[in-house]
């Protein structure tokens, strides 16, 4: 299956498909990372066992295989063994990026992202979700990108800054968890602004 190097970031990572077959790993992911993205991801999402992960993952396969939604891991290397053991690195399963929405016929996107605790503050889920607009924008040829977060979800809007995506504004009280309502945030960035937006400094 196709990979590719996250290359801007400290450290080995790679991008590649997340798929059905994965949800043994994906399940284990979740167990490290459920509480962290519990408050801030869609509730279907944050699955308690493997068939709940599988599920998630045949959803998004399905939706890919109609040329619509996709999911993709990131796969960090957190321990090298010696080369006398296996010869490479052991690879972990520590987050991803997808696309939430994808119509290409509508020329619109919305990508969304999850890491467990360990791997944040790496710069992975910005160059991730670069690969994503550069897949949606150059070789789709989509017009827009969304990025929907909780207003108060100062880590997710910091990524879509980075990204260069503007505040368009607020939905108020758009976002359950629980009980209680929250704010939500979109964002956006257009296929013609993205020559300032790879040049704008992280
Ligand atoms: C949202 C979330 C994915 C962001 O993770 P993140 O690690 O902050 O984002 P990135 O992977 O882009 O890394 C950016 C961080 O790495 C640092 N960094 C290091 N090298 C970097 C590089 N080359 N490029 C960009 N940032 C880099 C940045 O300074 C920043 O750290 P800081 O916020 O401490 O300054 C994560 O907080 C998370 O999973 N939260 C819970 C789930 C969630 O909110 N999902 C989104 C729902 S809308």
């Amino acid at each position: 299956m196709f990979e590719a190097p996250l290359t801007d970031v400290r450290g080995a990572a790679r991008l590649r498909p997340l798929e059905p077959h994965q949800a043994e790993e994906f399940a284990a992911h979740l167990d490290r990372a459920r509480e962290h993205i519990r408050p801030w991801v869609g509730p279907s999402f944050v699955t308690t066992d493997v068939d709940g992960a599988r599920a998630t993952l045949q959803r998004y396969a399905d939706a890919t295989a109609r040329d619509g939604n996709r999911i993709f891991g990131i796969w960090a290397d957190e321990v090298v063994e010696p080369v006398e053991t296996t010869g490479r690195a052991m690879q972990t399963l520590v987050g991803g990026v997808m696309f939430v929405e994808f119509s290409a016929a509508a020329g619109t996107c919305e990508i969304g992202c999850w890491l467990e605790p360990a791997a944040e503050g790496r710069g992975l889920i910005t160059a991730a979700s670069r690969m994503l607009l550069t897949y949606a924008f150059d070789e789709r040829g989509l017009h827009r990108a969304e990025w929907r977060c909780r207003a108060d979800n100062a880590r997710s809007s910091a990524v879509a800054e980075r990204l260069g995506m503007t505040l368009e504004g607020v939905l108020r009280e758009a976002w359950k968890v629980g009980e209680r309502f929250y704010d939500k945030q979109v964002w956006s960035v257009l296929a013609g602004s993205r020559v300032s937006a790879r040049t704008r400094p992280r």
